[in-house]
């Protein structure tokens, strides 16, 4: 069976989703994580989170927000990997391995940490100044969060593909020096999944404070919504669907047919406050039930926080293997193993050992060698490898069965040594 192709995903637990998150990333994700012939994992990134945020609260409040949202809208824990990056600590470890595999100057390159040292230019203050080595090492960080699982593919925005061109360059640095260990990854870019506007009409995002909640009381996502910017035309006035972000989110929930419906009511004339109230009631549709679910995990936040247990146990099925490996791979390994395996590899070929081949008259042979390579027991040709075999087999097993007739270059007094080292052979199990 072909192995399956796994997707990986991570969410920085800095903020609470919003209705733009669930639009382009949440429900996308949801939907490709039940793909069959695929393996889905999606993570909380609050490693990631340490690099930009120094407020513990606000961390825990967003971890807790977001595996709540995952969840209500329709992730299943059992069907996807679904973990807290923290709680891996084979993540932190292959960070390490593979800060050793990448060069400095490759991470000076990262978009991140490149605009801070940009903005401190600007600025005419240090370059150095607000760039912690975490903003520095994040490219590596990622990284590992995707190595560690080999992961084919990575959806993730336009702004990371960088990231994962990094994480690929270290995968390839690292086979290249430790022989092939990691898979090399891809990033995957759906251009059909919608950026959603905002109350303002540019992105929805945090940073313009534009945005709807996901899982906000429903009078406030109305009072949102309502606050959405339109132009001044009065009811029975002609719309325009372009430029129109009202027309925008309507069509992010809506089938074509109720999109065409919109259109329609937009050339006719709708008001504006009709409209708004068509949209809070499609989006809530859809919404509504999940609100509900959101709203008992945050209220229970040990179920989610068993569900985030488990899921870590479960990723370090393959984390842990994986970093046992490549310890070993790179020289990290336990030293009493070690002298054991040399031990007995000396054992092995200081015995000794039979020879089976073919010669040139098409029959079969075997020989009976000792340590230094010389023949103790020649046989006849046989004409199978069978039943070459077979005599192997029946001298191993019993030394006293040997018969001095069968053999080419068997004199009497050979007999003991040969006797002598089947059973050898037999104790050191060559
Ligand atoms: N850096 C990503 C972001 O800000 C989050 C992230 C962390 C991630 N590790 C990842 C995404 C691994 C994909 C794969 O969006």
């Amino acid at each position: 069976m072909m192995s399956p192709a796994r997707y990986l995903t991570g969410i920085t637990t800095t903020g609470t989703p919003h209705l733009g998150n669930y639009v382009g990333a949440i429900r996308p994700s949801v939907q490709a994580s039940r793909r069959p012939g695929t393996e889905n994992f999606y993570f909380l990134a609050d490693y990631h989170a340490l690099i930009k945020c120094d407020e513990p609260e606000r961390i825990q409040r967003s971890t807790m927000e977001i595996a709540a949202c995952w969840l209500a809208a329709g992730l299943d824990p059992d069907q996807v990997f679904f973990y807290r990056q923290s709680d891996i600590p084979e993540v932190t470890e292959l960070t390490w391995m593979l800060t050793c595999v990448t060069g400095k100057g490759i991470l000076n390159r990262a978009h991140a940490y490149k605009a801070q040292v940009d903005r401190n230019t600007a600025a005419s203050v240090d370059v150095d100044t607000d760039v912690t080595a975490g903003l520095f090492m994040y490219p590596v960080l990622m990284a590992a969060d995707i190595l560690l699982y080999k992961a084919h593919k990575i959806p993730v925005g336009r702004d990371q593909i960088q990231h994962i061109e990094m994480a690929r360059d270290m995968a390839q640095s690292f086979n290249h020096l430790y022989g092939e260990h990691l898979v090399l990854p891809e990033a995957a870019i759906d251009e059909s999944v919608a950026t959603l506007p905002g109350l303002d009409g540019r992105k929805m995002s945090k940073s313009y404070d534009n945005t709807i909640a996901l899982f906000g009381a429903r009078e406030q996502v109305k009072k949102q919504i309502f606050s959405i910017v339109t132009d001044s035309r009065a009811p029975g006035e002609p719309k325009d669907v372009e430029g129109s972000s009202l027309f925008q989110i309507y069509q992010a929930f809506a089938s074509e047919e109720e999109t065409a419906g919109l259109r329609r009511a937009y050339a006719e004339g709708i008001a504006w406050g009709d409209a708004k109230q068509l949209l809070f009631e499609r989006i809530d549709r859809e919404i509504g039930p999940m609100r509900e679910r959101y709203q008992h995990l945050v209220a229970h936040p040990s179920e989610l926080e068993d569900i985030l247990q488990a899921g870590a146990a479960k990723a370090r099925g393959r984390a842990t293997p994986l970093m046992a490996e490549l310890r070993h791979a790179v020289g990290l390994r336990n030293l009493g193993a070690q002298a054991g395996a040399a031990k007995k590899a000396k054992a092995k070929t200081a015995g000794p050992s039979f020879k089976q081949y073919r010669e040139a008259d098409g029959r079969f042979y075997f020989k009976l060698v000792d340590a230094q390579g010389r023949v103790l027991l020649q046989s006849k040709g046989f004409a199978s490898p069978k039943e070459a075999g077979e005599c192997v087999a029946r001298l191993k097993a019993t030394p006293e069965s040997l018969d001095a007739g069968q053999f080419e270059s068997l004199d009497g007094a050979g007999m003991a040594e040969v006797q002598a080292a089947l059973r050898e052979l037999t104790a050191t199990g060559n």
